[in-house]
């Protein structure tokens, strides 16, 4: 099961897991009431998505998979990363997040706009009897302005210079092949369908 609290996040890797296992049945914390929602204590990503999955296969005692992501931005060193989602508050509306972030890099070339969104993904089995901690980053320059309404979060400042887009104008399948979150369920993939025999279900 998918242990996020974050709807479109929850597509996100159902998606992406679903296209590579479509025998599977992937639930989501929606799907079972009362599921904890436990505060992501960590100084880590790592920390964050196993205290997510280890959370979520004690509840469900199912396979569970959780991630935590960030946005790093060079010029602003250690303003997000692993508290990219306090941001500005926790409160306070994405495209005001935004307006801050592109309000302190004004001025700067896209040179020392460089940025990374970082994902790091735990697989606990159930009951957290093991767990296996994956992760990947996608190099990306913090646009000149917001653009696109696809994917969620940071993704309308997020500019790839060699598709000559921001992350939020993909499509759905597009995000995923260059993302960093694909990037990393694709490692999980491969750990699960070299382990776990074909038609079976983790
Ligand atoms: P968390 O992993 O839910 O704690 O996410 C941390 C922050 O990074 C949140 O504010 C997310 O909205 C943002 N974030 C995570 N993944 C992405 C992404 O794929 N695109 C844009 N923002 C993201």
């Amino acid at each position: 099961m998918i242990a996020t609290h974050n709807a479109k996040k929850g597509v996100e890797m159902a998606t992406i897991l679903g296209h590579r296992f479509p025998d599977i049945e992937f639930k989501t914390l929606a799907d079972y009431p009362g599921a904890p929602e436990p505060e992501e204590t960590g100084d880590t990503y790592a920390e964050n998505a196993t205290i997510k999955a280890q959370s979520a296969s004690v509840f469900t005692h199912e396979w569970s998979v959780a991630d935590d992501a960030g946005l790093e931005i060079d010029a602003m060193p250690g303003l997000l990363g692993v508290h990219s989602k306090r941001f500005g508050g926790e409160e306070l509306p994405f495209y005001e997040k935004m307006a801050m972030i592109l309000q302190q890099l004004h001025g700067l070339p896209d040179s020392e706009r460089g940025a990374r969104f970082k994902c790091f993904v735990a697989l606990a089995a159930p009951d957290a009897q093991e767990i296996h901690v994956f992760s990947a980053e996608r190099e990306g320059v913090i646009a000149q302005a917001p653009s696109g309404s696809g994917g969620f979060g940071y993704d309308p400042i997020f500019w790839l210079p060699e598709m000559g887009c921001t992350m939020a104008d993909l499509t759905p399948d597009q995000k995923h092949a260059v993302s960093h979150r694909g990037k990393v369920l694709k490692a999980v993939g491969d750990w699960i369908g070299a382990r776990v025999p074909e038609g079976a279900t983790p």
